[in-house]
């Protein structure tokens, strides 16, 4: 991809763009109530669903049970993204080849096969796409001279905000 590999993590960090960006998925995702949980040198983003697509069969003792879950999408510092959906992992490797090029490894661990073509975890292939594409005009859009870094969303964006504070914090800026 033509980008820096930081901007390629910002966008997986936030629900924002879903709607803008993801047709699909914003269709099959409850984005009222997409949910974002912050730990140490990690972070959690949880899909819910509106409808009755393809959801996690919770155990009674699990923190979400009784809730639509679509997709845990848990993002570990620096690069990489552990991607749960109902039919199993999909594991994302971002690696910086230079300033504006990144390379996105894909690995699948496929549980149950039946369920490949349902919900959050669908046409992921698509998704990929749709993110590359804005990814790579947000590089384009962060060179320009007009450009100027705003605010974090406090509902939208914990994420990114936690990313970049990592960031600073390891790079001691
Ligand atoms: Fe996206």
């Amino acid at each position: 991809m033509h980008a820096n590999w930081a901007l390629y993590c910002d966008n997986y960090l936030e629900g924002f763009h879903i709607p803008f960006v993801h047709e699909d998925l914003n269709s099959i995702l409850d984005y009222g109530s997409y949910k974002t949980e912050v730990y140490e040198y990690c972070n959690l983003q949880i899909g819910y669903t509106d409808e009755a697509t393809e959801v996690f069969n919770l155990p009674e003792d699990h923190i979400d049970y009784g809730k639509n879950v679509s997709a845990y999408y848990y993002w570990v510092f620096p690069n990489m993204m552990f991607n749960f959906y109902p039919w199993g992992l999909s594991i994302n490797v971002v690696k910086p080849l230079d300033i504006n090029r990144t390379k996105v490894s894909f690995i699948s661990y496929v549980y149950d096969p039946s369920k490949l073509n349902e919900g959050a975890g669908s046409a992921l292939e698509k998704v990929e796409r749709e993110d590359e594409f804005v990814v790579e005009n947000v590089q384009k859009g962060v060179r320009s001279s007009f450009y100027k870094a705003g605010r974090f969303s406090p509902t939208r964006e914990q994420g990114v905000h936690h990313f970049h504070t990592l960031i600073s914090k390891f790079l001691n800026i």
